[in-house]
């Protein structure tokens, strides 16, 4: 496969009223490049980095004009271009030939393009818009900054007609010193290989083989004695490349480590050995880029977070850049990704189950031969207590691992009492903010007794706890000021020294690593901002950081009262049930109203701001 990059200079247009489809703006002959309406803008980008679209949610078409190489033209090739990901609705045309759409922001799709290519000079016409709708994913409501636009990397991509597709690598253990690994994908065409694995360190290879005259469905399997086994502490890689056996083309390169997760009783296992996360989510966000972050912020990123003690990272709530999986691979990091199905969405339509297993699919077929990679979460905060979004849940579950038997399946709730459907998960969760929106955090211990008992066998995962800080207000330790960095201490403090004295704990996840744009923030301290990171948006690290490599894995000595926890869970779950289901729901999650109230406070503060500038 070649690919040329079609990333850099394009030019834009917003669609205020719709109008482009309708005028057919993506016709070569349409297209005046000189248009005095057009942007100048450099292709990834998040088109709300540019001025006067800070709070733009709407359609945008972004138009590039390029020429190809003589040499690609030829009948033993397809061709397709590649979008790594662009939010939401994406429809492309090439000299004026529809192509296709996608829907999702966050997973890369194709599209084939039926020879409409030529040599010269090709036009292509992208339209997207990142407009709110109730049966997309995320739906109208959610709590972070909703970047649109093409934001990461665009390709043209040569394929030959006889090529490798679906290559998926399975590392099972026999042991800490022998892995079996079975290695399939689907020829598409006719083809003879010779494949070979390689240690990343070393040019020599380790194994060898050869394959003739294969199609379809194919694969090997090897024994693999005492191999170096990939965790984060020892973040150790493989190459596999396949070639052409004839002409010794190389059709497929990949890295990949040999790792495995297992689940017992209440613990996680790594490489057989009892797995603790000690971790923290991150929004793909970062200022001035927005979604576009270059690479090396990225591994700043990991490395930071590393160098704090953490061994996980959760990319909420959607997939983040490859790029950030790369690192993760090579550095040593878990990642648990996730696919949009947050708070309220339209949980009855058949067409929103189709959309988020649509998204399941192309995270996995993009994701599966990462070993960062260890948890696939099909979605966040849902009112999981609603007969018809259980089923939803249950279903995609199912579909995910369907998709993939050998990582962990589960989604995050945020319910004490009333969610029976952590049964089916294979790990139970909790996002609970004890000290920030509820009580104080002297009620953790208890109330995970609690809301352990309809999953007591399985491991539990606390995904989001947390408290907001602005980064340079402090107050009295006494005092516990909302917002001060000692509020924020004191709450991740008592609650990480409670998780790690929990033994059906296997892990906790801080909400959050960074600052992050949100419109429903928008009180003083807040600013369009959801400061509840342990860095701010500028990366300055909050007072928390001083401590958590000191309390990673301290333990608070703890009462054990299991029993009182698991009666109350009895005694309460029915009235829990039905204050949720008549009341919780319709006031926890905002509406429409809101968003809209919430736009324009951010759009009144982002132009008294640059008048100020
Ligand atoms: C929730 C949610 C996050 C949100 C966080 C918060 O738990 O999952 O997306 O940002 O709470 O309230 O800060």
């Amino acid at each position: 496969m070649k690919k040329i990059s079609l990333n850099g200079n394009w030019k834009s247009r917003p669609d205020y009223n719709d109008e482009g489809i309708y005028q057919k703006w993506y016709l070569p002959k349409n297209f005046d490049k000189h248009d005095s309406k057009l942007l100048e803008i450099e292709i990834p980008i998040s088109f709300n980095t540019l001025k006067d679209f800070e709070v733009y949610e709407g359609i945008f078409w972004h138009f590039y004009q390029f020429s190809l190489e003589k040499s690609i033209f030829n009948e033993n090739f397809d061709y397709r271009i590649k979008f790594k990901g662009s939010n939401y609705n994406t429809k492309v045309w090439l000299n004026g030939t529809y192509l296709g759409e996608h829907n999702g922001g966050f997973t890369p799709f194709n599209v084939n393009l039926k020879n409409s290519h030529s040599l010269n000079k090709n036009f292509l016409a992208v339209r997207t818009d990142n407009i709110r709708k109730k049966n997309r994913l995320p739906a109208i409501s959610f709590d972070w900054f909703n970047w649109g636009g093409i934001y990461r990397d665009v390709e043209f991509l040569i394929l030959n007609k006889n090529r490798i597709k679906d290559l998926v690598i399975k590392t099972p253990l026999e042991s800490r010193i022998c892995s079996k690994i079975e290695i399939s994908f689907t020829v598409v065409g006719i083809l003879s290989l010779k494949w070979q694995i390689l240690d990343s360190e070393q040019s020599t290879p380790l194994f060898e083989g050869s394959i003739s005259k294969i199609t379809g469905k194919g694969g090997f399997n090897l024994t693999f004695k005492n191999p170096k086994l990939w965790s984060p502490d020892h973040p150790s890689l493989y190459i596999l490349r396949i070639f052409e056996s004839t002409k010794k083309e190389l059709l497929y390169e990949t890295t990949f480590g040999i790792r495995e997760i297992e689940i017992e009783g209440k613990h996680i296992f790594l490489n057989k050995r009892k797995l603790l996360m000690k971790g923290v989510s991150l929004h793909e966000e970062l200022m001035p880029y927005g979604r576009t972050i270059p690479y090396k912020e990225r591994e700043n990123d990991i490395e930071s977070m590393k160098s704090l003690g953490f061994n996980a990272l959760r990319t909420a709530h959607y997939s983040h850049d490859e790029d950030l999986l790369n690192i993760a691979d090579k550095k040593g990091m878990l990642i648990l990704e996730e696919v949009p199905v947050y708070w309220i969405c339209n949980f009855k339509s058949n067409e929103t189950f189709k959309t988020a297993a649509r998204m399941i699919r192309e995270l996995i077929k993009r994701d599966i031969n990462h070993p960062s990679v260890i948890w696939w979460s099909v979605g966040n905060e849902i009112p999981i207590e609603r007969p018809e979004v259980a089923k939803f849940m249950r279903r995609l579950m199912e579909w995910t691992r369907m998709h993939d038997d050998t990582r962990i399946v589960t989604y995050v709730s945020m319910k004490l009492f009333t969610d029976l459907t952590r049964r089916y998960a294979d790990v139970a969760t909790i996002n609970f903010y004890f000290g920030w929106y509820v009580g104080s955090v002297k009620l953790i211990n208890f109330m995970l007794d609690v809301m352990r008992t309809p999953a007591f066998n399985k491991p539990w995962i606390y995904t989001e706890f947390g408290a907001g800080a602005k980064y340079g207000f402090h107050a009295d330790w006494d005092k516990k000021l909302k917002f001060s960095e000692e509020k924020q201490l004191h709450v991740l403090d008592y609650s990480i020294r409670t998780f790690n004295a929990k033994d059906y704990l296997a892990g906790w996840f801080i909400w959050i690593y960074r600052d992050f744009r949100s419109f429903l923030r928008q009180n003083k301290f807040q600013q369009g901002f959801n400061r509840k990171g342990i860095v701010s948006e500028k990366n300055e690290q909050k007072l928390i950081c001083k401590r958590i490599p000191q309390i990673l894995n301290v333990k608070r000595k703890l009462l054990n009262i299991k029993f009182l926890g698991i009666l109350f869970w009895i005694l309460f779950y029915p009235f829990a049930y039905i204050i949720t289901y008549v009341l919780l729901d319709s006031i926890i999650f905002e509406g429409s109203k809101t968003i809209e109230k919430m736009k324009s406070i951010e759009r009144k503060r982002i132009s008294k701001e640059s008048k100020e500038n």
